[in-house]
């Protein structure tokens, strides 16, 4: 799977949003998360995302590790819906991400 990381917190651009071709880039309160389950690899979000917040899962950075539990995490509740146009802004988000401090500022 795909993984979005640290840069998107407060950015939120979803120019990724747009490329996936099976919507499985879901939307939280402070930044956007790939549905492990639902993502096919095809790597489309990757190079349009403007702070460069998407990796392939083994090319995570080392700091921001934490985010590929996240991605996971985010979906304990939701599932795998099938869609994320459908879904909406879940204000999901891990803990962790909840309580960082405003990155748009
Ligand atoms: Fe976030 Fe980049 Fe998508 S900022 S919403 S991962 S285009
Ligand atoms: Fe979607 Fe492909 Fe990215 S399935 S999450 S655009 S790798």
């Amino acid at each position: 799977t795909y993984i979005i990381a640290e840069p998107c917190v407060d950015v939120l651009d979803k120019a990724c949003v747009e490329e996936c071709p099976v919507d499985c880039i879901y939307e939280g309160d402070r930044m956007l998360y790939i549905q492990p389950d639902e993502c096919v690899d095809c790597g489309a979000c990757e190079p349009v995302c403007p702070v460069e917040a998407i990796f392939y899962e083994d090319d995570v950075p080392d700091e921001w590790e934490p985010y590929v539990s996240a991605n996971a995490d985010f979906f304990d509740d939701l599932g795998s819906p099938g869609g994320a146009s459908k879904v909406g802004k879940t204000e999901a988000d891990p803990a962790f991400i909840k309580g960082l401090p405003p990155m748009n500022e």
